[in-house]
């Protein structure tokens, strides 16, 4: 039997689309019609597709915007660019935007069969469960024009190994991005080790990066690769690049400059294959004129600059991530929790200092605490007001609570509620389950799950 293909068409035409649609539901398969850019991501949302049919020209869009947006979304679907003014330069623009290939329009029925052929033959078997899934949680959304700018970046510079800097306020999503950028790149197969550079000291993170030789200093008992080595033709993501040291950004600007990384403690080099990525929420030129950061080093990560636009600055985005965050809670807790237009309104209109993560928490913490299937409005304003008292009511309770009493309260308080459930519980708090670990053997608290 052969395997039924999701396949998304996406054409200004009605005739084509009615022309695809007939042909490839009459072969089995299930067909989603999009007439422009503007319905294609929420069909991606929807739906995991296998293949792409993507008119060159879309009315005032340009078909390779969904091929851009394809590669961020859906990296594994197969896109065809169909165009009835195919020259040397519409095809070798869409085979390099990442499409599969072309058909000429009028569009031959044997050749579209005989493409779709090839992609089932192609296609691994996949259970239902996995093809209907929602979009997976590494999916990047928004569809402002800001983040279309970043998509463009992200296709532009993921083929080559050029070093790319990050750059957005806390929570914008910077991971994210240098995830997708790994991803869509010529190393995908390989190894992304992200490192956060402002959680080490100076030396701890030389020898994290660099490794180290057996007596190096105290406690080196053996020798040790660095992530350097790791990341051996893969990409090395250096996160909060702005808190390192000077004196450490001499020896990673040499070690990038010379793609060979010493050892602690060695005297030999060892040749190492790295795409370099990084990423700051600070104002590196601002660090620069400090002092504080090696301008040589500045130039030689940010061969390519992606700037990251606040929450604040790509509103119309709120609705789509709302519901995108809602969907994933629901999967996660076997829920179906739906939101109400107002609501929805109310939470694009309140402010975000802690951008996407902020407004992720919150959702996940709105789908926790709803026991009547529906957010309402009234249920964002409870939520917003705990969110904003709640240091308040601990400080209070506490008498001269000290920062550290509240956050250790805070935490109990998301673990009372998340039932114990650490993985929740950190997410609720914004902070990486590693990081709640550490908080709580720092502050005494028992992470263990209790006997009823
Ligand atoms: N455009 C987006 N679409 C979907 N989810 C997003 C988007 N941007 C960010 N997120 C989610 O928000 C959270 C924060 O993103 P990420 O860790 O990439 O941000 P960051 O900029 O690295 O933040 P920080 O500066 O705090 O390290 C993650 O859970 C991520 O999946
Ligand atoms: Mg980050």
């Amino acid at each position: 039997m052969s395997t039924q293909l999701n396949i998304l068409v996406v054409d200004d035409e009605e005739s084509t689309r009615k022309f695809l649609h007939t042909v490839l539901t009459a072969e089995g398969h299930r067909c989603f019609l999009s007439e422009s850019l503007d319905g294609v991501e929420e069909l991606l949302h929807q739906q995991q597709m296998d293949l792409a049919l993507v008119d060159l020209y879309l009315g005032t869009t340009n078909g390779l915007n969904v091929l851009d947006l394809l590669r961020v979304m859906q990296p594994q679907c197969k896109a065809v660019i169909m165009t009835a003014h195919a020259t040397l330069e519409t095809v070798t623009r869409s085979l390099g935007s990442g499409a599969l290939d072309y058909l000429s329009k009028p569009l031959l029925i044997d050749e579209l069969l005989a493409l779709a052929g090839r992609i089932q033959s192609s296609r691994p078997v996949q259970t239902v469960a996995e093809s209907a899934g929602p979009a997976p949680d590494t999916a990047i959304i928004g569809r402002s024009p800001k983040m279309l700018e970043v998509y463009r970046a992200i296709a532009r510079v993921a083929p080559s190994d050029a070093s790319v800097l990050i750059v957005g306020a806390s929570g914008t999503g910077k991971e994210l991005v240098a995830r997708a950028i790994h991803a869509h790149s010529p190393r995908a197969s390989k190894p992304f080790v992200p490192v956060n550079c402002g959680a080490f000291s100076e030396t701890l993170l030389e020898s994290e990066l660099f490794g180290y030789e057996k007596g190096a200093f105290t406690g080196a008992s053996a020798d040790h690769a660095g992530l350097f080595e790791s990341a051996h033709a893969g990409t090395l993501f250096l996160d909060e690049i702005s808190e390192t040291k000077p004196g450490f950004q001499v020896n990673l600007l040499r070690a990038v400059q010379d793609q060979q990384v010493r050892r602690v403690g060695s005297n030999k080099y060892v040749p190492v294959d790295v795409r370099i990525l990084a990423a700051t929420n600070k104002d590196v030129h601002a660090l620069i004129e400090a002092g504080s950061f090696r301008e040589d080093l500045y130039y030689r990560l940010s061969v390519v600059t992606i700037q990251l636009p606040t929450l604040a600055d790509r509103r119309e985005d709120i609705p789509l991530l709302v519901r995108h965050f809602l969907k994933i809670s629901n999967a996660k807790n076997k829920k179906d929790i739906r939101i109400t237009a107002p609501a929805v309104q109310l939470l694009r209109s309140m402010s975000w200092p802690g951008n996407v993560r902020e407004l992720e928490n919150f959702i996940e913490r709105l789908s926790i605490f709803c026991a009547s299937g529906e957010i309402g409005v009234g249920d964002v304003e409870r939520e917003a007001s705990t969110k904003r008292k709640a240091p308040a009511i601990a400080a209070l309770g506490e008498g001269n609570a000290t920062l550290q009493d509240m956050e250790r309260q805070h935490i109990l308080r998301v673990l009372e509620e998340t039932h114990g459930n650490k993985a929740r519980a950190a997410r609720a708090l914004g902070i990486e389950r590693k990081t709640l670990y550490e908080k709580a053997k720092r502050m005494g608290i028992d992470l263990q799950p209790k006997k009823p």
